[in-house]
């Protein structure tokens, strides 16, 4: 009896260990992206020390932030001049570049004026109304004094603390490394996905919403927002990354102090633009965001002017048959200087209507637009939604699982 103890105490630490790997959170991210994670959630970084990447994109809001326009700065006083877009799906994202008939796309931001994740992501450590610090090298001092140093060091080699543009730029690479890797920045588990794979079936509303979103005489919003997955099966975006001047209505409370011009021209002042193009028509064209995950954001277009999914929706329908709905006082497109209106999309589908005309979609298909947006939501930003959904869109899987399709765990499991 007593020689077997050793055998029990073995056993019994073996069957520990076995539980504790089992309930330990697997760690899948690339000792690179891993440091990514924890410098974009590091407010110490920042010269409030208040400020990360994470306190403007927030996992909850879809990696977009609750407020659409955040303040920043070494006090937290500063307002920022732009809604801050969702992050999540942008990872593919190539430079920004034109075609042969000059049409632009790609290019990070809403003027796509960084070429890259790595390019984009120094930006916010030293932009005034952000992280606002004054250069890299001061960046790189407080990244020394972090929890993570010793995992840069030991990444980037100890000479790296000495070289501080290199110090920045590998921290960029970590950023960009986090982005691409987390399975959060593109889950691709949303109720429309498993639709697509035929794990779960549309409401009625949904179906005709779907529709209409690809209905070129009707929402026609596939023209811009893809809803084809890529030549290499991705699913669906819901963007092509190109540009558009929608005349989105002036923000009352949005002023910008520090530009000659108080309007946002967009494509047409990034800097990075070739020579040959004519720049002035650009004025007042912004990238196609995704769609995904839109409905759980309560900000839209680049200067966050409406605060209501439907009301964008409504906004795209009667523009033109209602335009004193969107701009009550004064001329239309108030958010953009008289010389640059021609520069409006006018002809596309569902614009091109005249004052007073019926508006291509009616209050129910608005409505089901609605209803197909909201189908956009990754699973793990679903909720209560997902629930309501099960109830009623009874989806054929999810009655024989006996489970709610949307939860996650249960739909990874089918
Ligand atoms: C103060 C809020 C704020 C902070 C902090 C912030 N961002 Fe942003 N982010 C924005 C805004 C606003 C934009 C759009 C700005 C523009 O278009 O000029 C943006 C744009 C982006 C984009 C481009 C998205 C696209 O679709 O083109 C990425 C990627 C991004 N941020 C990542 C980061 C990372 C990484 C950090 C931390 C180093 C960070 N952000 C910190 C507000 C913020
Ligand atoms: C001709 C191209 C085009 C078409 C067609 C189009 N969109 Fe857009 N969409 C854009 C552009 C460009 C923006 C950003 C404009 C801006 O912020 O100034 C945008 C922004 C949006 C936003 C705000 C998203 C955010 O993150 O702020 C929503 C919602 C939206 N579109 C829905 C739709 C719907 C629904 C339709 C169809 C009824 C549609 N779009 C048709 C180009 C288009």
């Amino acid at each position: 009896m007593l020689r077997l103890w050793p055998l029990a105490v073995a056993l019994g630490v073996g069957a520990l260990v076995l539980v504790l790997t089992k309930n330990a959170p697997k760690e899948t991210l690339s000792p690179l992206a891993a440091l990514g994670r924890d410098i974009f959630n590091d407010t110490t970084l920042s010269a409030s020390g208040q400020q990360s990447c994470a306190t403007c994109h927030q996992s909850a809001y879809g990696h977009a932030s609750a407020h659409g326009i955040e303040a920043g700065g070494p006090d937290m006083q500063a307002m920022g001049q732009r809604n801050v877009p969702s992050i999540r799906y942008v990872s593919t994202r190539s430079a920004l570049s034109f075609d042969a008939d000059g049409k632009a796309s790609g290019g990070f931001f809403w003027d796509g004026r960084a070429a890259s994740l790595q390019a984009q992501a120094m930006q916010p450590f030293l932009n005034p109304l952000e992280m606002a610090n004054p250069d890299a090298a001061s960046v790189v001092q407080k990244l020394s004094r972090s929890s993570y140093a010793a995992r840069f060091s030991e990444l980037n080699g100890a000479s790296i603390w000495q070289q501080p543009a290199r110090a920045f730029a590998a921290m960029a690479d970590a950023l960009a490394a986090y982005e691409k890797e987390d399975p959060d920045f593109h889950r691709f588990d949303s109720w429309f996905d498993l639709v697509m794979q035929g794990r779960a079936r549309f409401s009625a509303a949904e179906e005709r919403g779907w529709a209409l979103f690809k209905d070129e005489e009707k929402g026609n919003c596939a023209a811009c927002h893809t809803a084809e997955p890529g030549v290499d099966g991705t699913p669906p975006l819901f963007t092509d990354n190109s540009y558009d001047n929608l005349g989105v209505p002036r923000h009352p409370a949005l002023r910008r102090p520090q530009q000659a011009l108080d309007h946002d021209l967009g494509l047409c002042k990034n800097t990075s633009l070739p020579t040959d193009v004519p720049i002035a028509t650009l004025c007042g064209a912004f990238k196609v965001p995704s769609l995904r995950n839109v409905a759980v954001r309560k900000f839209f277009f680049h200067n966050a002017a409406i605060t209501d999914l439907r009301e964008a929706i409504s906004f795209y329908a009667t523009r033109d048959t209602d335009p004193k709905r969107w701009y009550s006082k004064g001329p239309v497109f108030n958010d953009l200087p008289l010389k640059y209106h021609s520069n409006v999309n006018r002809s596309e589908v569902p614009y091109g209507q005249k004052p007073g005309e019926q508006p291509r979609l009616n209050e129910q298909e608005i409505d089901d637009l609605l209803a197909f947006l909201r189908t956009l939501t990754d699973a793990d930003l679903a909720g209560s939604v997902a629930k309501r959904r099960s109830a009623t869109a009874a989806p054929a899987v999810a009655a024989r699982a006996g489970q709610p399709v949307a939860n996650p765990k249960a739909a990874n499991s089918l």
